[in-house]
């Protein structure tokens, strides 16, 4: 007999005789010829609750499993008796799969965040957690759902590269060498000998490779995991994260503009649609505004800002901020919320910034100053999506890549695809866990996240 997941018990329009469940205890109370047992299998939030009879052979061990002990439960789906649920579970046998002990971490209380960060490995057992995982889960899906509609194709991009696509210089090196025996040539580390012959690196950003095949296939999209050797302990910043990169042929910055938003709209209306329970969970004990929060993300056109007049705003608000503001300077997450909560209470896209503030790769644009670079902003996090039209000019991108001090020859290739037919082209990277963030008002990224990679911390 195999089992019935929870989630589809819960649905359930008749009663249904003889069905199995498998879960976890997450509750019991017992009555004078009878327990009730609160039954979590995860696939959903609700858990299902179960009625065990004192007739029941194994009643006296029934009567011994403790909250987060795992059982096989038989029994009739029946119309409960009770009030706050539609069905519950008539046992007719119970299997003990394994026993809690007493001293299992998560017993029916309210734990704080950061307590359950030390315990990363149960916290999906949460209420919480299990909801922002499920969400995780079904944005993921969202997200190739959103571009298989519109005709682009998923290219697997590599995770080992030999070049820093943002040309910041936060990597994570990779060798295959023992690093206290590291072979030197005159003193320095000797990458000609390591196994791919020259340095190597964990990816900053699918970016320049999939422009590749943006350039090959049209429209293309690479969605996996990025990292970053930042030292950046901020509420929104981890070692790695996911990715989302878009990158269109014949496409310009306005064009890109316009997916960025279409995108972020179609990804909240598709999780408010398909993850009703979960969504209500935050929007009940996490974030009293995220209802509110979503609506105004689905319902209102984005706002499209040029930086210097962002910069006027900003010169000009009556706010005090902590980080200087001024032509030149790049914004601070404190700026952009300002943008995006106070001043216009909606998201904006700010675009055209200088030239010196962003990578190599933004086209240049006719006033020499300012790049067609575009961020969107968003209320709670700020920037959650970065991206550009792509400097297609060989000669001006030589140039640049010279400017921003990078070696040329690393980047032959990327600077080949400007001598082969070269287009405008555009694309931009979404945070996958900032957007995640935005969904649920879950304000740190770490709660995001299964096991976050952050300085001093990769314990699981
Ligand atoms: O703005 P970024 O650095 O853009 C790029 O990497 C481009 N190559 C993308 C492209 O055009 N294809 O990063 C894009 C987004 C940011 O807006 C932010 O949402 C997220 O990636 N991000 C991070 N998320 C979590 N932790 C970090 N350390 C992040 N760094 C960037
Ligand atoms: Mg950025």
């Amino acid at each position: 007999m195999s089992r019935i997941k929870i989630n589809h018990l819960l649905r359930a329009e008749d009663p249904m005789e003889n069905v199995l469940i498998k879960g976890w205890v997450r509750t019991k109370r017992e009555a004078k010829t009878f327990s009730f047992l609160e039954i979590n299998d995860g696939s959903c939030l609700k858990n299902l609750q179960v009625i065990v009879e004192d007739t029941l052979s194994n009643y006296g061990e029934a009567k011994q499993l403790t909250t987060g002990s795992a059982v096989a439960i038989h029994g009739n789906l029946i119309s409960s008796r009770g009030k706050g649920q539609l069905w519950e579970l008539s046992a007719s046998a119970i299997e003990i799969i394994s026993l809690a002990p007493e001293e299992y971490p998560l017993q029916k209380k309210r734990h704080s965040d950061e307590y359950l960060r030390t315990i990363a490995h149960l916290r999906p057992r949460t209420n919480k957690y299990g909801a922002a995982f499920r969400i995780r889960s079904e944005l993921a899906y969202a997200i190739h759902l959103f571009f298989k509609e519109r005709g682009f194709r998923y290219i697997h991009t590599p995770i080992l590269t030999g070049s820093d696509c943002e040309g910041a210089g936060e990597l994570f090196r990779v060798t295959a060498f023992d690093l206290s025996n590291f072979p030197l040539k005159d003193g320095a580390p000797d990458f000609s000998r390591d196994f791919f012959g020259k340095e190597a690196n964990l990816t900053v950003s699918g970016q320049l490779a999939v422009e590749m095949f943006a350039l090959s296939l049209g429209d293309v999209y690479t969605f996996g995991p990025t990292f970053r050797a930042e030292n950046s302990n901020t509420r929104r910043h981890v070692a790695e994260f996911w990715m989302v990169e878009p990158e269109m042929a014949f496409c310009d910055l306005q064009g890109n503009m316009d997916l960025s938003e279409e995108m972020i709209r179609f990804l909240t209306t598709y999780i408010i649609e398909t993850c009703q329970e979960d969504i209500e969970l935050f929007a009940n004990f996490v974030d009293k505004n995220l209802m509110a929060t979503l609506a105004s993300i689905v319902e209102s056109d984005f706002v499209r800002l040029p930086y210097a007049e962002a910069v006027n705003i900003l010169e000009t608000a009556k706010a005090s901020f902590a980080f200087e503001i001024g032509f030149g300077k790049d914004l601070q997450s404190e700026h952009e919320r300002y943008l995006t909560e106070k001043h216009f209470k909606k998201p904006v896209i700010v675009y055209d910034y200088p030239k010196e503030i962003k990578a190599f790769y933004m086209r240049l644009n006719d006033d020499d100053k300012t790049v067609a670079a575009m961020d969107v902003l968003v209320p709670q996090i700020g920037e959650i999506i970065g991206g550009s039209q792509r400097e297609e000019r060989y000669d001006i991108l030589e140039n640049r890549i010279a400017a921003a001090g990078l070696p040329k020859e690393a980047y032959w290739w990327y600077l080949d695809s400007r001598r082969y037919g070269s287009v405008p082209h555009s694309g931009f990277g979404l945070g996958f866990e900032r957007l995640l963030m935005l969904l649920t008002g879950i304000n740190n990224i770490r709660d995001v996240v299964p096991f976050p990679r952050t300085p001093n911390n990769i314990e699981f």
